[in-house]
């Protein structure tokens, strides 16, 4: 990617009938942390997330708590899913709710714009309708219930009874898509990721694709058609629109062609909506398509999905007040491959965080501060003439920032972080053999101390910049103690693509005390 281009990336919106989860967090962080990557390479950068809050499944949440949907949704926000983003760390540049009138008010220019163009016509309409999913299903989706739902039809994900819904509908005529659709998958196979996923699109695509009903009229909490009121939007159709209606479509021109189109991260649950739906609904109205739909795997619980449906959801916090909001976004963003799925457990955690952050990364730091403070009164030494091991170490540096770069491009942020940990790896490797503390006893060994510790220090800029969309608070705090800050400025203004290259940090910096970066964590309770 070209520096400076623009890079608009959304996470989902987040239905408000629950809590979050861990799962909820990891999309975020993942949407986050390729952000940060790309704001920081100076790309025109714009992170969306938001709160999906209209349809059945939050109105019988309200009705059942004794309160009104919004007032529900209100609470919801503002005690759960704002407080989310503090607690793991998101820089989001905007928070679109469902509920906000620059939504709602074009949402309904949207659907007028396909009513007036004809793809939108009024039918009868019986299905099953699981309000877990918020989703008509075929029969291919249900599963015949047992125990207390024997005899009746369930929904597959949520093992939940479907019910019977029959209702006058206003349809989106989708089937006229189809060809367009899989026309979209071929010319540009990066469209949907990873492909797994995207083989799995190609094929429900192929089989034909039947008009989406998007009217409901059994119930009032949603947007009000605009042509026929006594109708709601389908929560879906609804709930897509949040990534263009946050960036001024219908009423800012400028601002939605500066952003769209933009780049989804979403769970592959919801692969469907955003890889077939979504762009159809676009192409109807005559706008772009989005740039890629990535769907990201699915945090495991004992093999299955982590839910709160099914009582297997863990609050962040449970991890962040312990281990801290940059362990969190590490672990998830290097234990499990961006893409595929991944079981989570108190064990794995907590024996990276004390190998890999505290003992690989945090005591790097800590043993190079305290070197240059105890050998050169706190202040990084010039470098000598460059040795072999030297080289190694900026070859090394150099590689990991190119190898990183293109990871990201291409949604492997496991693959960045891999890279990036080389860097920890050769300068741990290098500082045991260059054996800094016995080069300190003989003056002779001076020029050389100097030369490795400046090339240790060199060595942390580097990490603190490549690392700093993955752990911020660490990264800042580095930065400092480093002395970074006064002499380059602020570690987040540093351009990512050029970390790599050698000698950035003036000799004459001046270091500063750095407290454990990962303290020991005596019990890790569950
Ligand atoms: N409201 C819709 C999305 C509308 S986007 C226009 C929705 N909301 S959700 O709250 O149910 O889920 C949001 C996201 O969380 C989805 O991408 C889903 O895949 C993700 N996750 C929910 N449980 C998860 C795991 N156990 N693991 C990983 N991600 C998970 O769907």
């Amino acid at each position: 990617m070209r520096d400076g281009s623009s890079f608009f990336i959304t996470t989902p919106i987040f239905y408000v009938n629950d809590v979050p989860h861990i799962g909820h967090a990891y999309t975020e962080v993942a949407a986050d942390v390729l952000a940060r990557w790309h704001r920081q390479s100076g790309d025109d950068t714009w992170l969306l997330t938001g709160t999906d809050e209209h349809g059945q499944k939050i109105l019988r949440t309200a009705t059942a708590n004794g309160t009104t949907p919004k007032e529900w949704a209100d609470k919801l926000v503002a005690e759960a899913w704002q407080p989310l983003l503090e607690t793991v760390d998101i820089a989001n540049d905007d928070f679109i709710r469902t509920t906000d009138p620059r939504h709602e008010e074009n949402v309904q220019k949207f659907l007028q714009r396909l009513y007036d163009a004809g793809h939108i016509y009024a039918g009868e309409y019986e299905a099953l309708y699981c309000v877990g999913c918020e989703e008509f299903k075929p029969s291919s989706e249900t599963l015949d219930g047992t125990g207390e739902y024997e005899g009746q039809k369930v929904c597959a994900i949520h093992s939940k009874p479907l019910e019977l819904l029959q209702e006058k509908n206003y349809f989106f005529r989708m089937s006229d898509f189809a060809d367009r659709l899989l026309a979209l998958y071929e010319s540009r196979p990066e469209f949907v990721q990873p492909e797994s996923v995207r083989n799995e699109v190609v094929s429900f695509v192929r089989q034909g694709l039947s008009d989406l009903s998007i009217s409901r009229s059994s119930f009032d909490w949603g947007i009000k058609v605009p042509w026929d009121e006594s109708h709601v939007v389908y929560v879906w159709f609804d709930a897509l629109l949040n990534y263009i209606t946050a960036i001024g479509y219908g009423q800012d021109e400028a601002e939605f062609d500066r952003r769209w189109p933009g780049t989804h991260i979403v769970g592959k649950d919801i692969v469907r909506f955003h890889a077939v739906i979504w762009p159809a609904m676009l192409m109807a109205a005559g706008l772009e398509v989005p740039e890629a739909v990535f769907g990201h795997g699915w945090l495991l619980v004992g093999g299955e999905k982590m839910s709160k449906s099914k009582l297997t959801g863990i609050a962040p916090t449970q991890i962040t007040d312990t281990f801290g909001s940059d362990a969190f976004r590490y672990y998830f963003m290097r234990a499990i491959n961006f893409g595929q799925d991944g079981s989570f457990s108190w064990e794995d955690l907590a024996a990276r965080y004390q190998a890999e952050l505290a003992n690989g990364f945090g005591n790097l730091a800590s043993r190079v501060i305290a070197m240059v403070t105890k050998y050169f009164d706190g202040v990084v030494p010039a470098a000598g003439e460059p040795g072999a091991a030297k080289r190694a170490v900026q070859k090394v540096v150099a590689d990991a920032a190119t190898h990183a770069d293109a990871a990201i491009d291409s949604f492997a942020v496991h693959d960045a972080l891999a890279a990036i940990w080389r860097i920890v790896d050769e300068l741990n490797g290098y500082i045991t053999a260059q054996e800094p503390w016995v080069l300190a006893k003989d003056e002779a060994s001076r020029e050389r101390l100097g030369t490795v510790l400046y090339t240790a220090a060199e060595g942390l800029r580097a990490l603190a910049v490549l690392l700093s969309p993955v752990i911020p608070v660490a990264t800042t705090k580095l930065w400092a103690a480093l002395g970074a800050e006064e002499a380059l400025g602020a570690l987040q203004a540093q351009p990512l693509r050029e970390a790599g290259r050698w000698g950035q940090l003036p000799p004459g910096t001046r270091v500063s005390a750095l407290a454990a970066l990962f303290p020991r964590i005596e019990n890790v309770s569950e």
